[in-house]
């Protein structure tokens, strides 16, 4: 196990081969009372038991999987579970999951008897480097995207590629689309290690050392600005077009994964940057023709949702309307001067 380490104020990260005895060191370093394992379906089946033996004696409360799911009714039943198993202050609640679990079990222990502290133990790439560390949780409501939730900082974040074998490509394409935006907010050199994918992703341990790179540089990032009020909002690069492929593949009942929309969103913050910040355009180049072409496809993964002027036009219309701009009616990009140097709202 590599060495756990803690930010002021921020959650402690541990990235090992074993998550179930980094659970069990945690759960004694913490010295919790009553513990409550909150999960999906989907984990239940396939992850948990990997974890029986630490969990064994806890609470655990299964939630539907599923982005639907995400929902103020879901966590009203986890708050019930909760109350129902004398859960107090000085509890802990673990999260073992994707992003949904660690969102949703997250502001539940933020919210339950006014704060529960949390541990998160990702199950995704997406949970791993991106939603399960950086302290934002939520729900979504009325099918608004996490329109309800607090920040709030889990005490530890364990990751691992070890649930990963059982993880659809689907699922671990949309997790590396985010390494990759992180790897564009690092250095060159991790961009370019990045961009030989199938050789990061089919060695564990490679996984692990740029799981943890990525998930260092978040927490550096949200410890200058831990509520986005500047610059956490370079996180966002690539969200901007993203969000709105996101959205249109909804509308067009083709639905994206968020990874695969922000590796296509990547691509068009890469084209601007060079047209508008002076961003060597090898970067753009390389990063379509040996990532996001090989990965995702030569439509960008766009086939049957961006096709028409109308499309496009309806594109146009949801960068304008993202909720991360500033200014309503206007996209707020995030592009890149060089690779590790972006700059936000920039044009
Ligand atoms: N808080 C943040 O900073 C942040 C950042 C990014 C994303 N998010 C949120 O994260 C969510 C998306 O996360 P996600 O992509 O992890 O989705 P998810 O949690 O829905 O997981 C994707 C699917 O994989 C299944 N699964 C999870 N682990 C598995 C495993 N090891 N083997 C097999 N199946 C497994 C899940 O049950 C689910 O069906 C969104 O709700 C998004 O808003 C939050």
């Amino acid at each position: 196990m590599k060495d756990a380490y803690s930010n002021k104020g921020m959650s402690r990260l541990t990235v090992t081969g074993n998550p179930a005895k980094a659970l069990r060191e945690a759960l004694e370093r913490e010295g919790a009372g009553r513990v409550a394992v909150v999960t999906d379906s989907n984990v239940e089946e396939k992850v948990m038991p990997m974890f029986r033996d630490v969990t064994e004696e806890c609470e655990t409360i299964v939630i539907p999987a599923g982005e639907e799911y995400k929902t103020p009714e879901t966590l009203i039943e986890v708050w019930r579970r909760l109350s129902g198993c004398g859960m107090t202050r000085s509890g802990l609640v673990v999260n073992i999951g994707g992003g949904v679990v660690t969102d949703l079990g997250g502001f539940a222990a933020a919210t339950f008897k006014r704060g529960v502290r949390c541990i998160n133990v990702a199950t995704t790439l997406l949970g791993a480097v991106d939603a399960a560390a950086g302290g934002k949780t939520a729900v979504d409501l009325d099918g608004l995207k996490n329109e309800v939730g607090v920040f709030r900082q889990p005490v530890e974040v364990i990751i691992s590629a070890s649930p990963f074998s059982t993880l659809p490509e689907r699922e671990l394409l949309s997790g590396y689309a985010e390494m990759v935006k992180t790897a564009l907010l690092t250095d060159e050199a991790f961009f370019h290690e990045l961009l030989d994918a199938r050789s990061v992703l089919g060695d564990p341990a490679r996984l692990e050392g740029a799981m943890e790179r990525c998930v260092r540089r978040k927490m550096e990032i949200v410890a200058s600005d831990p509520e986005e009020k500047g610059p956490r909002k370079m996180l966002n690069l690539g969200h901007t077009a993203g969000h709105a492929f996101e959205t249109l593949s909804h509308e067009k009942g083709r639905p994206m994964t968020h990874g695969a929309a922000v590796a296509a969103g990547l691509a068009v913050a890469l084209r601007l940057s060079v047209e508008r910040c002076g961003l060597d355009a090898s970067i753009s180049r390389d990063y379509e023709q040996r990532l996001l072409r090989p990965l995702y496809g030569d439509d960008w993964g766009l086939g049957g949702i961006v096709e028409t002027d109308a499309d496009r036009q309806r594109i146009v219309e949801l960068m304008g309307h993202d909720k991360k701009n500033s200014r309503a009616g206007e996209p707020e990009f995030v592009l890149l001067r060089e690779v590790g140097n972006p700059t936000v709202g920039g044009m």
